[in-house]
């Protein structure tokens, strides 16, 4: 005999809510194979129920009254698709309080406010997934819980934010401008409501913090994570990497060591064969390290709508698979250690270095005296002549990021220095 139906609220209609409408619509017989019961949309929750949805949705479907969905006792996931931080916390938490399980793809939320909603879910004894809120359709946060559970993880390099990718991709391969890149992204559903947070590199940030938090067991703040976007990031800077043999990609850098943790997003040379070098357009990638299982890679599209919607079906399939066995799921808070994270100046790698000077003799020897007076060591250096000034641009060996800074203060004062046009790290040529 089959199950009673589950009943889901959605909180959201924009491109991932259209996605997991359409895929449980489209999906449906698999699904209910593989819950063991069908599961049902019977509510959605908008700003607007004239709107055009591009999905044929039946009379009364769509509310803006979220008391149609928490009140109703037919509805047993909620799943928040709202984006940002306030009213979707707090719809997350009063179905929650109602005794609903909860899935989002909400990285915003689930970065400030994991701590207080795993709270929740454990007092009610129901699930919290969010699995959609890092990497898009690419399972992770489910492997790093579970499959990878046996392991210490002490890396986790990832191309986590498909908007920026995308625009690096298409920024190198067609010479597109960063403002045209952008609005291309913007029109494949890629980019937050606030692009900013994508090019600044804070969507990237609140990514890398949850998955720090997991792989490292210990609480990631979204502050503690150190952000550079990719707003500074030049068609020259593009074309002098390609031409060293290298990509400029946007990563997120989580590392574990006895010194304590380091998590940074920044943009990063990468060489031409690392594996992260050939993550292209939307396609995301994460290369998590184990102590037990050593290098695994993740791939896929980071964002999207089904390839996100993809994510957080299989999300509500696990949610309702539980209340179908009277259980709850997946290992739920593990930040059960508390380790300190490195200050910027004390982490250490290759730099990129790119100059405006003076184009006479001697400039290149007064800024390499002062590197070698701050122990930094040069690996490469290139000129270009522009008229009436040179660009130069240095690969260093790997330093700490301190002296580099030191040195670049120092460099900065010289009168034969009109600019220090980009400094970008560099990641991986060990890897490579
Ligand atoms: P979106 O296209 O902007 O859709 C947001 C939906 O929420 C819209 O249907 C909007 O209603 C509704 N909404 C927003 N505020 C509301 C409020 N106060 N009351 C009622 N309805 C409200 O967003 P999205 O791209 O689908 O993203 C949803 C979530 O998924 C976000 O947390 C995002 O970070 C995350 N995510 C997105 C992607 C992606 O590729 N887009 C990938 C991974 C994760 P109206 O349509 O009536 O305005
Ligand atoms: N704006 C995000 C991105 C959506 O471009 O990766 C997926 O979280």
């Amino acid at each position: 005999m089959s199950q009673k139906e589950i009943g889901v609220g959605l909180l959201g209609m924009g491109t991932v809510g259209r996605g997991v409408y359409r895929i449980l619509n489209d999906n449906k017989d698999g699904i209910e194979k593989k819950t063991g019961a069908p599961i049902v949309v019977r509510k959605v929750l908008v700003r607007d129920t004239d709107k055009n949805r591009g999905v044929k949705t039946r009379e009364g479907l769509l509310t803006t009254d979220i008391n149609d969905i928490l009140n109703d006792p037919d509805i047993d996931i909620v799943v928040e698709l709202l984006g940002g931080i306030n009213p979707a916390l707090e719809y997350s938490l009063r179905a929650l309080d109602k005794g609903k399980s909860v899935v989002t793809a909400n990285k915003d939320m689930i970065a400030l406010h994991g701590k207080e909603l795993f709270a929740a879910a454990d007092a009610g004894k129901r699930d919290l997934f969010f699995e959609g809120s890092v990497a898009g359709g690419i399972p992770i946060i489910r492997p790093l819980k579970e499959c990878l559970a046996a392991n210490r993880i002490t890396q986790v390099i990832g191309i986590i934010n498909g908007t920026t990718n995308y625009m690096l991709t298409r920024m190198s391969d067609e010479c597109l401008g960063f403002e045209q890149a952008l609005k291309e992204a913007q029109s494949l559903g890629y980019a937050e409501a606030d692009p900013s947070a994508d090019v600044e590199g804070y969507d990237a940030a609140r990514k890398l913090a949850i998955l720090a938090s997991i792989a490292f067991n210990t609480r990631v703040s979204l502050d503690q994570v150190h952000v550079e976007g990719v707003t500074r990031i030049t068609a020259e800077d593009i074309v002098y990497a390609a031409n060293l043999n290298y990509v400029i990609k946007l990563l997120g850098i989580a590392r574990d060591s006895a010194e304590g943790i380091e998590v940074r997003v920044h943009p990063t040379l990468l060489p031409k064969n690392h594996p992260l070098a050939s993550v292209n357009d939307v396609f995301n990638a994460i290369f998590v390290t184990g102590d037990a299982v050593g290098d695994v890679m993740f791939y896929g599209r980071g964002a999207g709508e089904l390839p996100t919607a993809s994510a957080v079906t299989a999300d509500v399939m696990n949610a309702a698979r539980n209340l179908v066995n009277g259980s709850t799921g997946m290992i739920g808070c593990t930040c059960f250690e508390s380790k300190p994270v490195k200050s910027m100046g004390l982490t250490s790698t290759e730099y990129y270095v790119r100059l405006d000077v003076a184009d006479k003799p001697g400039v290149l020897a007064s800024i390499a005296y002062i590197f070698g007076d701050n122990d930094v060591s040069l690996a490469s250096v290139i000129q270009h002549t522009t008229g009436k000034s040179a660009e130069l641009v240095l690969i260093t060996h790997e330093v700490l990021e301190k002296n580099l800074q030191e040195a670049l203060t120092g460099i900065k004062q010289l009168p034969v220095v009109n600019e220090v046009s980009n400094v970008i790290r560099v990641e991986g040529r060990k890897e490579g």
